[in-house]
């Protein structure tokens, strides 16, 4: 992988990634790092995949810490911010990566209370812990961004629903992040391909994967668009808040 960020560009500077033991952020938190940034780690529950990306991104010569936090337990995000700031010191770049919903047994509510509250949540614990023009980038897919207009499948559609309603809540507080001088961006990228989430949907719904790269052309895989993730970090904020990854033609634009 190549990281999309010039070497020194982050030099430091502080970076949390939630939900980084793997995937995207994964990939996320190795390009910040690798640009120079000191790096927190966040994850719920797979500790030794957490150590795992801090130890490879330490062995590159970088800087990083596994935080363990559960963002639907209040508590255990403010602990993460104390530690995270007690470790580097004040955030400059917060990713909010993590998201979830299509597990079993976490109780019908779970996806609300993960991809909406817990993010507000996070938003409002951070806000004290940021360095001066912080930048924070909240991560989603067009299927979640575009639900109001684009339906999806039925076995997304709670998380798309509620992934649309976190991106909302923190929406309405963009006066609120501006007058703290914090910048705000959604990242919206398409399926990816090799993902847990795209291979349970793929499951449910044999084919959809590949209709899905035949509409858009092509679909990004977990280092491409953490890349854009990555970029979306530093470069110039978008006047609608929103960078787009991949082809957006086939959702209706609109509110
Ligand atoms: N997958 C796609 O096709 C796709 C497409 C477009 C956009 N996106 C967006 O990209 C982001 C990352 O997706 P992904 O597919 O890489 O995710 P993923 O593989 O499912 O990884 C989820 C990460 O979030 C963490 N996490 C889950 N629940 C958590 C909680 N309650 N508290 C703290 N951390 C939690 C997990 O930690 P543990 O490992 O410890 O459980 C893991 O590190 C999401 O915002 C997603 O909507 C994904």
């Amino acid at each position: 992988m190549t990281n999309p960020l010039s070497p020194g560009s982050l030099d430091g500077r502080v970076a949390l990634v939630t939900g980084s033991s793997r995937g995207i952020g994964a990939d996320t938190a190795r390009y910040l790092a690798g640009a120079g940034a000191s790096v927190v780690v966040n994850y719920r529950s797979k500790a030794p995949r957490a150590e795992k990306v801090v130890a490879e991104i330490n062995a590159a010569g970088g800087r990083a810490i596994a935080v363990g936090a559960d963002l639907t337990d209040a508590a255990s995000v403010a602990a993460m911010f104390e530690q995270a700031v007690a470790e580097f010191g004040p955030i400059d770049i917060l990713v909010l990566n993590a998201s979830g919903g299509m597990e079993t047994g976490m109780g019908e509510d779970y996806a609300m209370r993960l991809n909406r509250d817990a993010q507000v949540n996070v938003v409002e614990g951070a806000l004290p812990h940021l360095a001066p023009d912080a930048r924070i980038v909240l991560v989603t897919s067009h299927q979640a961004h575009f639900i109001r207009t684009t339906p999806t499948m039925p076995e997304y559609e709670p998380v798309a629903l509620s992934k649309r309603a976190g991106e909302d809540a923190l929406r309405a507080k963009l006066p609120e992040l501006d007058a703290a001088g914090v910048e705000f961006v959604v990242v919206s990228g398409d399926m990816i391909e090799g993902t847990i989430t795209a291979t349970l949907l793929e499951r449910a719904n044999p084919g959809a994967i590949e209709a899905r790269k035949q509409d858009a052309g092509r679909l990004y895989n977990v280092s491409e668009f953490a890349a854009e993730v990555a970029r979306a970090a530093v470069d110039p904020v978008p006047v609608d808040h929103t960078r787009y990854v991949g082809d957006t033609s086939g959702f209706a634009h609109g509110t």
